[in-house]
């Protein structure tokens, strides 16, 4: 059995990261939602992939980090992507993780490259843990010393060690690290069945990202990955 995550929500179907996203994968049945998160200029916890805000409002220059909540809250992320969306914004991780059921598995991923947010990982455990929201959460990166910081504080959080490039012995890597990292998160280009043997061998769940066609994700099952993050409703409601 594999546990597929819905990548950035239901981004075909809805603004990606944004509410009516996390709905739409929720109305599809899906068991697990990866997301994004950043925090704005007066640290608040805030959904959203990319740094730059222009991808989502072309009328928009800056970043994420140079607007408050209240700012953000006022820029239409929605119409970019259809009409229908006119009026959506960015998402708070509070927002999400009152929509979210608590038995949803949430794939939280922190952004800190190449804007690194100093404070992110104790600002995330605090908002998990007032929602009593610490339990079916995998928090995620680029950054390893982000998930060093996310483990000093709370020691029993599982980690998805991200990778984009191939590195040597990516496995060798998680262990040498120090982290009790739970997964293994590779692009999944690049990993194929030697790949997902020595991350098992070494005790990692494997989920590689973005797996967007129905033959890709039946060649990854069968080099035996744990599942994979998708776009496509199809494949990230597969169990
Ligand atoms: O967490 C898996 C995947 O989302 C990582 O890449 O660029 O889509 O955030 P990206
Ligand atoms: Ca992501």
């Amino acid at each position: 059995m594999t546990i597929n995550f819905a990548h950035r929500g239901s981004l075909t179907e809805a603004p990606e990261n944004t509410i009516p996203a996390f709905q739409k994968a929720i109305d599809h049945g899906a068991k697990a939602i990866e997301l994004d998160v950043q925090l704005t200029k007066d640290n608040k916890l805030i959904i959203c992939h990319d740094h730059k805000i222009s991808r989502f409002n072309k009328d928009v220059s800056g970043l994420i980090k140079d607007f408050t909540l209240e700012e953000i809250k006022q820029i239409d992320v929605g119409s970019s992507f259809s009409d229908a969306f006119t009026g959506t914004t960015l998402a708070t991780l509070d927002e999400v993780l009152e929509l979210c059921p608590k038995d949803l598995l949430l794939n939280i991923e922190i952004k800190n490259i190449p804007v690194i947010y100093d404070d992110i990982e104790y600002l995330l455990l605090q908002c998990l843990s007032d929602h009593q929201r610490m339990e079916h959460v995998i928090i995620s990166s680029f950054d390893h010393v982000a998930l060093q910081k996310v483990q000093e504080i709370t020691p029993s959080m599982p980690l998805g060690m991200l990778f984009y490039y191939r590195i040597l012995n990516a496995w060798d890597y998680a262990k040498n690290s120090g982290l009790n990292i739970t997964s293994i998160h590779p692009n999944n280009v690049y990993t194929n069945r030697d790949f997902v043997k020595n991350c098992k061998a070494s005790g990692y769940q494997v989920y590689p990202y973005t797996v967007n066609t129905l033959e890709r994700y039946e060649e990854l099952v069968d080099y035996g990955v744990d599942g994979v993050f998708s776009n496509v409703p199809e494949i990230f409601t597969s169990v």
